[in-house]
């Protein structure tokens, strides 16, 4: 059944609760749900976002079964497929319908999913569209996460559609979102892959939402949030400019010789009051990763070497961070090698695009001596002082 949320805007998603990855990159614990949301006006109706193509089926039998016989128009907020995948068989089951989205979306639509030019009515920031009692106000917000997005304001109700901004791979019961520590890091998981390269677009769409101090903020993952400051108070921080009093070590080791340095540096680092999140990199769970690297200000990487260079997992991992645009300011590599090589060139280039501030690296051969552990010291020390320049202790 669609879940009525105000009077004549009603819930029409579907839970995914089977799907394991996202974009095959993060794990998801809850799976996630595809948001597509119906309003009625007195004269006209209209779908917001629709359905991942896997379930289009159901999805259409979803609209006879709730007598929902008539659609005028289809807002497509964003051209990705998750959201925008069932709108040719919609468009074949309701003919009279039209799409209405911006330009850059329009041309996603065309070519993705051969939507025919004539059925999309292409719209301007801020324009209008009459449902008779109800209007949609389109906001274009590029960036959030693709260039195509925008937000779909129902002025009367005073509630936002925000695709995927504000969203989390979660799946309910209740549509309504119950704060809860489970979502909170389903929601910061989602935010570090998708939003986190793009915080501050999402700083700017935040206070366009906090200045229209909506009553609802409909996404297009997870639930609906009647309490919009829980998740854009949790937005504005993931989002800022400055990380927390955190340093991670993520790490691969074959023989521990570089474990066992990863845990002597974060060891020193606990005792001067910095707080640090150990990953291992091969058999550690990505979405904890990416969640770290949100509040990160300092990347120690460890690695072991494989013929001449650093194991390929670093090489995931550098990349990964480098793409994702974490606020870290800091980092350094650590590693232990058995018959040469160079261990940090290629991950120095690999995290240049962050533009961080390099700590001398630490190579061994073998097992870490006393003159390493007394390196360790000093990298402990000179992160400590850069922590304590960023007032974060
Ligand atoms: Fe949920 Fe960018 O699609």
């Amino acid at each position: 059944m669609f879940q009525k949320i105000k009077e004549n805007i009603f819930y029409a998603g579907m839970n995914d609760c089977g799907r394991l990855f996202f974009d095959e990159l993060i794990p998801l614990e809850k799976g996630t749900s595809y948001n597509s949301y119906i309003v009625i006006g007195s004269e006209k109706t209209a779908v917001i976002d629709t359905m991942y193509p896997k379930f289009t089926q159901e999805y259409l039998k979803s609209f006879d079964e709730n007598g929902i016989t008539k659609v005028d128009y289809i807002i497509a907020n964003h051209g990705e497929q998750d959201h925008s995948g069932s709108i040719p068989a919609l468009l074949e089951k309701f003919p009279n319908a039209i799409v209405v989205t911006n330009a850059v979306c329009a041309g996603n639509l065309k070519e993705m999913l051969l939507v025919p030019s004539e059925k999309i009515k292409i719209i301007k920031n801020d324009e209008e569209l009459s449902l008779g009692n109800k209007t949609l106000q389109f906001k274009i917000t590029p960036g959030v996460h693709w260039p195509d997005t925008m937000f779909t304001y129902i002025k009367e109700d005073n509630i936002i559609s925000t695709c995927d901004f504000l969203g989390a791979h979660y799946t309910f019961d209740d549509v309504f979102a119950v704060p809860s520590k489970e979502l909170e890091k389903s929601a910061k998981k989602y935010f570090a892959e998708i939003m986190m390269p793009f915080s501050s677009v999402c700083r700017k769409y935040i206070q366009l939402i906090k200045d229209l101090k909506v009553e609802m903020v409909l996404p297009s993952h997870g639930p609906i949030h009647k309490n919009p400051d829980y998740i854009l108070d949790l937005y504005t921080d993931w989002a800022g400019e400055k990380g927390k009093n955190l340093v991670i070590l993520p790490y691969v080791s074959m023989y521990n010789s570089t474990e066992n340095m990863i845990d002597y540096l974060s060891n020193k680092l606990n005792e001067k009051g910095i707080n640090t999140f150990k990953y291992d990199m091969v058999n550690g769970n990505l979405g904890d990763l990416a969640i770290s690297l949100v509040d990160a200000t300092t990347i120690i990487m460890g690695a072991s070497m494989v013929l001449a260079g650093p194991h390929p997992a670093a090489f995931n991992t550098a990349y990964l961070a480098s793409v994702l645009r974490p606020k870290a300011k800091v980092a350094s590599f650590i590693g232990s090698y058995g018959w040469g090589g160079n261990l940090f060139g290629k991950l120095s280039e690999l995290l240049a695009p962050l533009k961080l501030d390099i700590i001398e690296p630490i190579q061994v051969k073998g097992k870490a001596k006393s003159d390493d552990y007394i390196k360790l010291d000093n990298m402990a020390e000179e992160i400590y002082k850069k922590h304590k320049e960023f007032g974060l202790i």
